[in-house]
């Protein structure tokens, strides 16, 4: 077992995408990217309802991730529903030859965990083509803010230096600010083109 397995063992409930914050997402990614986005790859997708999600909207669904825990939690609810359009692998994105077209590659809340960024970010990179779109939605800090010991427990990694190496590997990046913890921005979504 390794530590998300023992997370999900106890069965954490995870937000859902926001439906609303989707929609606008979608239709960004459709006028300016891809009219017809098909199909999309969840990095780090846990047991979280995204793959339903996009299912629902008549995506073709990867779900990628390290805890065999959630997986099987994961299939377990996707054979009840007897949803047919996703498919799931075990992967450990930290050494993963992604090598996957898709349109859509979203990982939420996953990035800060991922040891190797650089050799992730650059597989991701492999993989989109022009009118492919990879969404990055992460908790960050920004320098110069002092947090208190209750935001120093929700993980997030620094927002000048991700974006630095974003820069390095992709040519456009969106920066979109939320507010989660507090009124600090302390969410961020990177909407990234090849
Ligand atoms: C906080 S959960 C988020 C899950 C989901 N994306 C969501 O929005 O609810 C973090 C997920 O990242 C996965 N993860 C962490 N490190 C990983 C790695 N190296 N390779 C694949 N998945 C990883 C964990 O197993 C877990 O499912």
């Amino acid at each position: 077992m390794n530590k998300w397995d023992q997370i999900f063992a106890n069965n954490p409930q995870y937000k859902p995408l926001n439906e609303i914050f989707l929609a606008e997402l979608l239709a960004k990614i459709k006028k300016d990217i891809n009219s017809n986005p098909k199909k999309m790859v969840d990095l780090g997708c846990g047991t979280a309802k995204t793959v339903f999600q996009f299912s629902k909207l008549s995506f073709e669904v990867i779900g990628l991730d390290n805890s065999i825990v959630a997986l099987k939690k994961l299939q377990e609810e996707i054979d009840n529903s007897q949803t047919k359009n996703i498919s799931l692998i075990n992967v450990d994105l930290n050494n993963y030859n992604l090598a996957i077209e898709a349109d859509i590659f979203l990982c939420n809340f996953v990035y800060a965990f991922i040891d190797n960024k650089e050799f992730f970010l650059k597989k991701v990179a492999e993989c989109l083509h022009d009118n492919s779109v990879f969404i990055l939605i992460t908790p960050v800090i920004h320098k110069g803010i002092i947090y208190t010991e209750e935001d120093k427990t929700k993980i997030a990694v620094d927002f000048e230096e991700t974006l630095k190496l974003l820069k390095n590997i992709f040519s456009s990046i969106d920066v979109y600010h939320h507010d989660y913890i507090s009124s600090r921005e302390d969410y961020v979504t990177f909407l990234i083109k090849k």
